[in-house]
């Protein structure tokens, strides 16, 4: 996230005289990408839905809704969300729908996808019977991906995602109006090139009786490296050759990118052969993608280890002895109090976070396009008790 936005954000939400911690979410970059994304749709017709499963913070949903056409949903929560909060199209994809999640879906999304023959068959009577216009579809496995780690790659061997091209030789697929593919992570219209010709060369007989092509998330359009023209040519391309099918796209990411950040405060500082900064946010509970993916998550105006004069050893405040965000320096010692503010916290973390050791849980505020901070959420004590029995 560009240096001043971060700074901007830290400065209204310190002038609106919340606590720590918090994810602090910015209007103006919300409405940014919403712009690209629109823009993408204008230009291809094809369909944008938030993925909710990156980013489903509800009270910012309304300033989302001009841009896109909708949500897409990992199960029957985030369906409900979607079309309680967002409105439009309700797609929903599962691993493995159970009969009672089915029951309740039908009522609320209208597009749904199935990872296997099997799950189709079990629910198509079901499904296929409501009285709303319900549009179902597969997930396909084009048995091609590029994602950098191998916990992102739904086509690694033995993968439980998709219906491989053979499973389809031979079956039944009458009701079938859809496929559906997700196989990027954080990529660009190349990667996605590529995984076309994939789908193309295992499924196009199958295309050619779709209605719809739903190509999953993890293009990162809004990102200022991300080249939309080619997109824009790639997507041009499908009409082209199959001009029947409606185009989807469901990024989450692209939605959110470099619209938060996460702020805690140093609370303690020790010492263990390197100085040690105690903070009020933690890796398992408030970032977890920090220890699962692994990653390192940018820290403004702090620099690599070594790089500047102060260097400190940032840890969680809960008993995981590798609750350890990392090792980061800074131009000043450190101070008990000081904040720290996260870059571009705003997908996946915020809906990732946990209460492991009864830790509070950010609260949720929004820098307005005013410069206005709000706060959206504060969360306690019955937040935590209220799951647990
Ligand atoms: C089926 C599906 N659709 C969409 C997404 C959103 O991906 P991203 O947030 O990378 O755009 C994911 C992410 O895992 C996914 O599994």
């Amino acid at each position: 996230m560009p240096a001043d936005q971060v700074r901007a954000l830290a400065d209204a939400f310190a002038a609106g005289g919340q606590d720590t911690p918090a994810f602090v979410l910015d209007e103006s970059a919300l409405h940014r990408n919403g712009e690209i994304l629109a823009g993408v749709r204008e230009r291809t017709g094809a369909k944008i839905l938030l993925a909710q499963k990156a980013f489903a913070c509800f009270p910012v949903y309304p300033g989302l809704r001009p841009y896109l056409s909708g949500t897409a949903a990992s199960g029957l929560h985030e369906a409900r969300l979607g079309a309680e909060e967002f409105g439009g199209e309700v797609h929903v994809f599962s691993p493995a729908f159970k009969p009672d999640e089915i029951t309740a879906l039908v009522e609320i999304a209208d597009h749904f996808v199935f990872n296997s023959l099997g799950q189709w068959h079990r629910y198509q009577d079901e499904v296929l019977a409501a009285p709303r216009a319900i549009s179902c579809g597969l997930r396909i496995n084009p048995e091609y991906a590029e994602a950098v780690a191998e916990i992102y790659n739904p086509c690694a061997p033995g993968s439980r995602f998709g219906v491989l091209a053979a499973q389809l030789e031979g079956a039944d697929l009458d009701g079938i109006e859809g496929l559906h593919f997700h196989t990027l992570c954080e990529q660009g219209p190349d990667a996605l090139e590529r995984t076309l010709e994939s789908v193309y060369a295992k499924f196009d007989p199958w295309l050619r009786r779709m209605k719809w092509l739903n190509l999953g998330g993890g293009h990162l359009i809004t990102a200022p490296e991300y080249d939309v023209e080619h997109l824009v040519r790639l997507l041009a391309g499908i009409r082209e050759r199959h001009p029947h099918l409606q185009v989807y796209l469901e990024p989450g990411e692209a939605i959110a990118i470099r619209t938060g950040v996460l702020i805690g405060s140093v609370i303690d500082l020790v010492e263990n052969g390197i100085p040690i900064a105690v903070l009020d946010v933690s890796a398992t509970a408030h970032m977890p993608d920090v220890l699962e993916m692994p990653y390192r998550p940018v820290i403004e105006g702090a620099g690599l280890p070594g790089d500047k004069a102060h260097t400190y050893r940032l840890g969680g405040p809960t008993c995981l002895a590798g609750d350890v965000i990392g090792d980061y320096s800074f131009d000043t010692p450190l101070e008990i109090g000081d904040r720290l503010v996260f870059h571009d916290m705003a997908h996946y973390t915020m809906v990732k976070t946990t209460t492991f050791n009864g830790v509070p849980l950010p609260g949720i505020s929004l820098v307005k396009e005013n410069g206005v901070c709000t706060c959206l959420r504060q969360f306690g004590y019955e937040d935590y008790r209220g799951r647990l029995g």
